[in-house]
This record gives structure tokens, sequence and C-alpha cells, in this order.
């Protein structure tokens, strides 16, 4: 089969204030019509760059794209679609009060002579599409009010609507649940048969080996190697990426848990009028890390908020070292050792627009040992976070480079690096190993482990159940509100009962 698409040669310097960054050193990419590929590589190795210059959204330095064996010039987004080429990026753009209808809407331009759109032509033909792909989605709804999931839909109908045949989904299942990536690959098979050409970005190397025709790996914004899924295996795909054979393994020794430093009693939390979480009670004891298990929505999310203190809560009780810390702020919660990584890094876990070392100090300014009478000790505190980035190994030019030009597995780094601490006392961790690298994600199991091993209590929602079962010491099961399992013996741990429990199929 023909090359359909061929990227030759590019490469791209960043340059935002003179922190210089070759994110693209010559790479190359091709792709053949009608088959799925899948584009690999490790945090910041160019791989959203390189479809970023494919969809017009940054300018190549040099090199060039051809379709066909023509060559295009892809300088905005409009002319990427004029060719066909639509891309649903690493961080969604939707308008969260705008209905499903709207967002994909605001693709289209003006349709008639006196400048109106034709909204109830546009309507069918958006509800045929749904039809066609098989999506289910109510249209009418607002995207605050749709899953992840659900999100990620209405983002791929939004570039089928402008008639993509070239279709570029960067990192479409990290922010999905199991039973949502099971959906969204259902849609990627059917959009191939229909001969549509998928450019798939992941770090999950199975993803991969399950519906990717073809793969290319970037390392370090060059290719590192490009193949036929069906001729590859697990190992070999990670060597490439990695550079280096790489071992996954995860040492969880057995030791006894301690006291009691996290605990929570008879918890009852309402979110607007409807009672999300309905007498819940557990604890987790020095050297533990617990998980809660649930379908994203049961009532994990508003515990979390409530013992970081970003959440009232109705009844019941949340106790640090037996202390009721009821009316604590999070500064205070954060001085008495409470720590969060959440899982919205971008507008939860970070500030874009501020540099990495202002994130850095964002809890620690204020201390007397980096400020002296309102003035701040800036030596000391580029001190500490070139400290910090040192040791958690953040990719960057500088500790003056802004947050938002960072890699997503970099931004991750930074949030635990901020977050961990030698007086933390519970850690509250949510999706800590979203979206990063197979290193990456060793390094932050290391960190957790590292973590219990030195007595500290471990709160873990995550919701890819290898991960849990792998990592953590108890299980807690929730749904709709309240805990349905308590699963304390590791050994037991069954991917399949935790499944039922969280589904409600088990009681
Ligand atoms: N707008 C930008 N300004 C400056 N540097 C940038 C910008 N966008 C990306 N970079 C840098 O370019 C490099 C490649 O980044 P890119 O986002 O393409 O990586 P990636 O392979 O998609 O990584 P991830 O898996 O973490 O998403 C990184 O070092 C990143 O910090
Ligand atoms: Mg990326």
């Amino acid at each position: 089969m023909k090359n359909y698409l061929k990227m030759v040669d590019i490469s791209k310097t960043y340059d935002t204030h003179g922190n210089i960054v070759r994110a693209l050193k010559g790479a190359n990419f091709s792709v053949k019509r009608g088959t799925v590929h899948g584009l690999l590589g490790e945090n910041g190795a160019g791989k959203s760059t390189l479809m970023k210059i494919l969809f017009g959204l940054e300018k190549k330095d040099s090199g060039k794209i051809c379709l066909d064996n023509q060559e295009v010039k892809t300088k905005n987004p409009c002319d990427a679609f004029n060719y066909g080429i639509g891309m649903v990026q690493q961080h969604f753009s939707l308008i969260e009060d705008f209905t499903v209808i709207e967002n994909i809407f605001l693709n289209i331009e003006i349709d008639n002579r006196i400048g109106l759109v034709m909204r109830e032509h546009e309507e069918l033909a958006i509800k045929k599409l749904l039809q066609e792909s098989g999506f289910i989605i109510d249209s009418s709804k607002k995207i605050c009010e749709l899953s992840m999931g659900q999100r990620q839909k209405v983002e791929i109908l939004r570039i089928l609507h402008r008639g993509a045949d070239i279709l570029i989904l960067d990192e479409p299942t990290s922010v999905l649940t199991e039973q949502e990536i099971r959906d969204l690959f259902r849609v990627v098979r059917k959009l191939k048969e229909r001969g549509k050409t998928i450019i798939f970005i992941t770090h999950k190397v199975e993803e991969v080996l399950e519906i990717c025709d073809e793969v290319t790996i970037l390392r370090k914004g060059e290719t590192a190697g490009t193949g036929e899924t069906k001729k590859l295996d697990k190992k070999q795909i990670v060597q490439m990426i990695v550079g280096a054979p790489f071992l996954f393994e995860i040492k969880h020794r057995k030791h006894e848990a301690k006291e009691v430093l996290l605990s929570i009693k008879d918890l009852h939390i309402k979110k607007g009028d409807i009672e999300t979480v309905k007498g819940v009670s557990f604890d987790v004891r020095a050297g533990e890390i617990v998980a809660i298990a649930g379908v994203s929505g049961n009532g994990q999310q508003e515990i979390v908020e409530a013992i970081f203190g970003l959440r009232n809560y109705l009844d019941g009780q949340i106790l640090v070292e037996s202390k009721n810390i009821r009316g604590l702020s999070p500064r205070e919660r954060r001085k008495i050792g409470i720590n969060y990584i959440p899982e919205d890094r971008l507008n939860v876990g970070s500030c874009m627009d501020a540099t990495i070392m202002e994130n850095l100090i964002i809890d620690k300014y204020y201390e007397r040992s980096f400020s002296n009478n309102g003035c701040l000790n800036i030596n000391k505190l580029e001190q500490f976070s070139t400290k910090l980035v040192n040791k958690y190994e953040v990719k960057t030019p500088s500790i003056n480079n802004y947050v938002r030009n960072l890699s997503g597995g970099n931004i991750q780094r930074v949030i635990i690096a901020r977050e961990i601490k030698p007086e933390t006392k519970v850690l509250i961790a949510c999706e800590p190993a979203m979206g990063l690298d197979i290193r990456s994600v060793k390094y932050v199991y290391d960190v957790l482990l590292n973590l219990r091993e030195a007595q500290k209590a471990i709160l873990l929602l995550a919701s890819d159940l290898d991960e849990v079962i792998s990592l953590v010491d108890r299980i807690i099961v929730m749904y709709k509100g309240k805990i349905t399992a308590y699963m304390n013996n590791p050994e037991l741990f069954n991917k399949k009962e935790i499944g039922e429990y969280m589904l409600g199929i088990k009681t």
C-alpha cells in the first residue's frame, strides 16, 4: 500500500524568552491510507508538536509535508481541514456552557447569503453523523454535563463534521475509563472501515498492539523506529521508546501498617441538591496505600475535595492524627501535612501561566525562611526550585520556563515535586500516572511506594485497575455515594470482582 501522508525531515525549535527547546530534529513520519497508525514516545519526545505542525497549529522550521506525493502547506487549521486533516488535541477545547450541537456548530462558517447559520439544516446533518458514527450522546446536553469519554466523542464529531479524512487523536484514552476506551476503539474501527485514516497517540503499548496497524516511535525529536504492529511485541516497542531494554517491575514489599493517620467517619456530602456521599467511613494508616475504586461520579472526588478543604460536608468527621480538621483552610491543611495531587493537572494542579518556580514555591514563599519583611529571598527560592527540578527530573531549559510550555508528563512532575515533602503525612493522589510515559509511570509508582515505606498514609484514586491492584494494600469500592466493598487482602484482589462492585452488579 502506498503512503498517503508523508512528513519528511521536520524540525522545530521553540524559543520562549531565550529558553530554547529543540522539539523536533529532522523527524520522519509516514502513514498509509485507511490505517490506524500509532505515534509513540516518551513525554516531551515531540509527538504533539509533530501533529500540531501537521494540523497547522505550529509552524515548522524546516521539512515538508506531502499528501499522495503532492507537497501541501498547512499554515493554519483551516488549511489543514481543506486537506481533510482534523485533530483532537491532548487538552480539550470545548466550551463548557454550550451544548454538544452548539460546540459542533462553532466549526462552521456562516452559511447563507445574508450571513445566518442554517441551524436546522446543520442540526440534521449532525444527528445523521451521530447515527453513522455509532456514538451515543444526547446532542442537546451541555458539555459540562458530559463525562470525559463523551467529550472525547464530541471532539471527534467536530472534526468529522468538518469532513476530516485523517483524524489525529492526541492521547485520547488517558482520560477515559476502561468501558469508555472500549467504546472509543469500536468507533475507531468503524471509522477505519469507512476508509478514514487515524493517527493515534498513546503511552499504553497494549492499546497500540490492539488497535494500530503500524507504529512510529519518536525519541528526543527524532524518529527512532517504525513498523507493523503484528510483527512487533510489547518488549520491542518499549525498547524503541526508551532507547534501551526496560523492565517494568513493581516492588511491593509486605510490611505492617502502623497508626491511623487519616480517618473518615460517617461522611455525608451534598453537591447542589443531591447527596453524593452517603455515610462513608474508612481509615488510612501510616505505611499503607489505600485506593478508592469507582466509576467516576460515584462520590470519590467529593470525598477527596472534603479532605483537602475544597468542599464542605454536611455531616461526619475527617480526622488527621485523631484531630478533627473541620474549618481548616487548604493552607492550614497543607501545614499539618496533607498534600494533594489532583486529577485535573492543568486547571487545579498547576498554574499554566506561571513559571515552574512560581508553581513550586506557591506554598513556600510566605514562610520565614524564604521571605524577609515582605521581600522574597529570590536566591533561596531559586535554589529550592532548582533542587526539586533536578530531583524530579523535569525536562526544561530553565526554572523560569512557563508551565504551559512543558509536555504533559513534565507538568505532572512539577506537581509531584511540589506535593511530596518530608513533612507530608497524608498524600491524596488522583490519577497520578495519567498520561505519563512508561519510565515516568514507574517513577511515580516508586515515589508512592517509597512514601509508603517512609510511613506516610496514601489515598489513591485511579481508574486503571491494573495500576490499583499492583500498587495498593487495601481497596475500597464506591458505588452511588456508598462503600460497597472493603478489600483488605492484596492476595485476593480480583479485577472482575472489583469491576462488579464498581458497576453495582455486586453489592
Ligand atoms: N509552546 C511551547 N513552547 C515551548 N516549548 C514547548 C512548547 N510546546 C512544547 N514544547 C516543548 O517541546 C518538547 C516536545 O513537546 P511535545 O508536547 O511535542 O511532547 P509530547 O511528545 O507530546 O509529550 P507528552 O507525551 O508529555 O504529551 C518538550 O520539551 C516541550 O516542553
Ligand atoms: Mg503530547
